[in-house]
């Protein structure tokens, strides 16, 4: 066993560490010329609908990591995939963190998914709050580090607040943080700075997630990924339900992913709408401030996020209201949205004193 591999197999949860995974039918038979299946009591005589969906999907999912492989330059060992980046946030809490004993340091504000998943799990969650900026504070979170860290998520671009952190603040916790950094990347795409996937193989504890849900557009179909070392790989494949991405979702995945101009196009067209957004929103009345955003959402601070938002949703708009978020006092989340979905929230948010003072 090699360095990188034990310091993965001693952060590990012990019964995970010896879990022997199912193997499925699919698992078993390795391809060759067999046209008879009859291994995994499926209905050979087909289904109502006219698609093949009468057999089980591809449990390791190679075609379309096949096609990440290529697009992202990594190996195939170090792809996972998740229905959703959802599951992978799951399966890495789950495979790390001994319920009662261990723990995640999280940075608020950002995705609630981190401390939701922590919570159902029984790992404690500390928290090495943002500054007021929402630059990130490095002593917070060296203060609450012990051996039961296991997991630090960092979440770049972030959600709520839309920006990015410095390069080397990331890469001082990857060089400190005794657990698992695992850096959230499902905005990367709107942003101008690189991806830290084609860096997974430098170092041993990162884990990099990334989605089809954002920049590809695809979020009902619930495909995510986690991009780090072939170990922690293993790990999430080993306890993954061995089907967790359908047929239906693993063929439309590679149907979009074949079509990479597409997506270029949508991410060009939100930018432009992102810069609109940021050009407007500031001169009317009742927004105080919109902070910048390297993600397809602003965060928008108004006279009265509570107000605000229930006077959108009576306009029939609906966005995020961030105002109970940790440094997010009358905040409003703001998805960009196609042109003409940018323009009315403008226009409504125009006359919004109009409407409200008498
Ligand atoms: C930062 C962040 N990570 C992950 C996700 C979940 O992505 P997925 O749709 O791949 O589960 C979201 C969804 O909003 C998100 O904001």
């Amino acid at each position: 066993m090699n360095e990188a591999e034990e310091k993965i197999n001693a952060l590990l949860r012990p019964n995970i560490r010896s879990l022997r995974p199912y193997s499925s039918a699919r698992d078993e038979f390795e391809g060759g010329d067999a046209d008879i299946f009859l291994d995994a009591n499926e209905n050979s005589l087909g289904s109502p609908l006219d698609t093949a969906y009468n057999r089980y999907p591809d449990p390791r999912q190679i075609a379309l990591k096949d096609v990440l492989t290529r697009m992202k330059n990594v190996r195939q060992e170090s792809i996972f995939l998740g229905n959703g980046s959802d599951e992978a946030i799951d399966l890495l809490i789950r495979a790390f963190c001994e319920p009662g004993t261990d723990h995640v340091i999280i940075m608020p504000p950002s995705y609630g998914m981190y401390a939701v998943q922590a919570n159902i799990q029984g790992a404690a969650i500390r928290q090495a709050p943002l500054f007021p900026d929402f630059s990130p504070d490095i002593s917070a979170i060296r203060r609450h580090t012990d051996k039961h860290s296991k997991l630090l998520f960092l979440c770049s671009p972030n959600n709520p607040t839309g920006n990015c952190l410095p390069e080397d603040f990331i890469l001082k916790v990857l060089g400190d943080f005794p657990g698992l950094v695992v850096l959230d990347e499902a905005y990367a795409d709107f942003s101008g700075k690189p991806s830290w996937v084609s860096r997974v193989e430098e170092f041993s504890n990162l884990v990099v997630l990334q989605t089809l849900s954002k920049a590809w557009g695809l979020a009902g179909l619930r495909v995510g990924m986690a991009y780090s070392n072939k170990y922690i790989i293993n790990v999430l494949n080993k306890i993954k339900y061995p089907y967790n991405l359908n047929s239906a979702t693993i063929n439309l995945a590679l149907k979009a992913l074949n079509n990479e101009t597409a997506m270029q196009k949508n991410v060009s067209a939100l930018l432009a709408g992102r810069a609109r957004l940021e050009v407007a929103l500031p001169e009317i009345r009742c927004v105080r401030e919109v902070f910048s955003s390297e993600a397809n959402f602003l965060l928008v601070r108004v006279t009265d996020a509570d107000a605000v938002y229930r006077y959108l949703l009576d306009r029939g708009i609906v966005v995020r209201n961030r105002n109970r978020e940790l440094h997010c006092e009358n905040c409003l989340r703001i998805t960009v949205g196609t042109e003409a979905e940018n323009e009315r929230l403008i226009d409504a948010l125009t006359d919004f004193n109009l409407v409200t003072t008498p």
